[in-house]
């Protein structure tokens, strides 16, 4: 059982932006040996969102956090920390998180980025859980967001199919209030030993950047799809029973599972493993593809939006993502 702390970590308010440009399977059928059918059978995406020239992780972060900060009806002044999950920098510093920090007017905040890629949002929500309970915090702003058309090689069938842009923000306030509400749990995990998985090798390096990666590819994201999907499946269904068993929960009491979205199929083999029933999980991936940090906050604030989220419901919320890296988390709503 969850030990007690001091304070709750509570959701006051979500969020989320997609650019409007749209990219279908269709569209995408004129560029590479693929077909709508493929995309669909394989992965249960459609289409997916793409930047435009002007927005970046930073802009699409800042439009998604306003919003979540509007529908706390919170002061950005009253915002004590503003964390960006983020694999798609503006630049490789200052932190996207400064930028956002900047244009929200955030002033009495400390502002940085988490790097978990898929996983960030978890990771960056159980940062906030920790600071909240202590009582160290009143107000964290927890935004995910992504521009991976930036680096995805769009000859590249087998990933460049997947992936979309886009953010989603959630706002938690401490609380004091006695029944159990907000993030009941979160546990997250990484294995640096399967870093190979899923890589964008540009960086910085022994060398620098330098030329001869930016000629080789080496800026855009190369996946072992197969290996990934195998380890997603198992380490997701187990990340996400070990938070039931933790908060002392059964299936059957939890209203919504909020997975991140990579694939139709893995979400559906982790369904299958857990017993979950299919009607009880929140899907974008047939509109946004895989938005990588931002799809879990994406689905938050969509679920929300829908009214499929109501005050004490029980979400639980499940992702992995390269590192590697996994968690889940519960929250009461
Ligand atoms: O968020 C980060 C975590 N990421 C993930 O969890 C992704 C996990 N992996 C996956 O989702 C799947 O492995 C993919 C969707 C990437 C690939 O699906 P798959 O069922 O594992 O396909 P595959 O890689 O085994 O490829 C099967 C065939 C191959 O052709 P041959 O060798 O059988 O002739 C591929 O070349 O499908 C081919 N293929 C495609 N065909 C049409 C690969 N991509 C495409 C494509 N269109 N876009």
């Amino acid at each position: 059982m969850n030990p007690s702390s001091l304070f709750k970590a509570a959701v006051a308010g979500t969020g989320s932006y997609l650019p409007d440009k749209v990219l279908t399977n269709k569209d995408l059928e004129n560029t590479l040996d693929t077909s709508d059918e493929w995309i669909t059978t394989r992965t249960g995406i459609k289409e997916r969102r793409i930047a435009a020239d002007n927005e970046s992780a930073s802009t699409m972060a800042f439009e998604a956090g306003k919003k979540a900060l509007s529908s706390a009806r919170l002061e950005p002044e009253q915002v004590d920390m503003v964390i960006v999950c983020t694999s798609t920098p503006d630049v490789l510093f200052p932190s996207t998180a400064c930028f956002v920090q900047k244009e929200l007017g955030a002033v009495n905040s400390a502002a940085y980025d988490i790097s978990a890629v898929c996983s960030g949002f978890v990771f960056g929500l159980s940062i906030a859980e920790q600071y909240l309970k202590t009582g160290r915090y009143d107000h964290i702003l927890v935004i995910g967001s992504e521009a991976n058309s930036r680096i995805v090689d769009w000859s590249d069938r087998s990933t460049c199919i997947l992936f979309g842009d886009g953010a989603g923000a959630v706002l938690l306030k401490k609380t004091d209030q006695e029944e159990p509400v907000g993030i009941l749990s979160s546990h997250i995990y990484s294995d640096g030993a399967l870093t190979d998985l899923i890589v964008v090798p540009g960086g910085i390096g022994t060398t620098g950047v330098n030329k001869q990666d930016i000629d080789d590819n080496k800026y855009f994201i190369k996946m072992s799809g197969n290996a990934t999907f195998k380890v997603a499946v198992k380490r997701m269904a187990n990340v996400i029973q070990e938070a039931l068993d933790f908060n002392e929960i059964k299936m059957e009491e939890v209203s919504l599972l909020l997975p991140h979205q990579a694939n139709q199929r893995i979400v559906s083999a982790v369904a299958e493993k857990l017993n979950f029933p299919e009607e009880k999980i929140y899907m974008t991936i047939q509109k946004y593809g895989n938005t990588s940090a931002a799809s879990i906050p994406i689905g938050i604030a969509d679920a929300m939006e829908e009214g499929k989220i109501k005050p004490g419901d029980v979400s639980v919320l499940g992702v992995v993502g390269a590192g590697l890296t996994w968690g889940s988390a519960v929250i009461k709503w």
